[in-house]
């Protein structure tokens, strides 16, 4: 007497296989996790002083070289006082509508903007020999 063939583990494992091709499937699909290489946590020397730069020759265009004010307000500390540094950063970023004042979102990142609120806070832009 031979013994029945109804293998019913063949069938499990049939179904283990396929479920596995759908999960593998289903895995390269998944977007691959991004390593962002720009994020960086701090400013370069040279950006800083990129920066100082652009400030003095781009801002102070309109709000004068040594930022005591032009077509824009000055941005001295003293002028800047009771404005916190979030505001101001918001400033440069957004600008202001219906004032000269542009939005610099395109040309600076969000960092930028805050170390450049944070200088003209301090007052080391102006001081800056670049
Ligand atoms: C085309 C002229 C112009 C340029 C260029 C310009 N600004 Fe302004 N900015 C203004 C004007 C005008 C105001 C005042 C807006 C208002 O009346 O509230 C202003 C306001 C500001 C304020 C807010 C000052 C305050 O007391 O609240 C900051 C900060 C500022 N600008 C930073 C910058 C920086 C940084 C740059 C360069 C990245 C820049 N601005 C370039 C015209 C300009």
């Amino acid at each position: 007497m031979k013994p029945t063939s109804s293998k019913p583990i063949r069938k499990i494992l049939s179904l283990v296989a396929i479920a596995s091709v759908a999960m593998s499937q289903l895995l390269m699909v998944l977007p691959s996790v991004a390593k962002d290489t720009k994020v960086d946590d701090s400013l370069s020397e040279d950006r800083k002083q990129a920066l100082t730069h652009i400030v003095k020759q781009d801002c102070g265009s309109c709000h004068g070289m040594t930022l005591k004010g032009g077509l824009g307000p000055a941005l001295l500390p003293e002028n800047l006082e009771g404005k916190t540094v979030p505001f101001l950063q918001y400033t440069i970023l957004h600008g202001r509508t219906s004032t000269a004042m542009p939005p610099w979102k395109s040309l600076l990142t969000e960092k930028e903007a805050l170390w450049i609120a944070e200088q003209l806070k301090e007052g080391k832009v102006a001081e800056s020999q670049h």
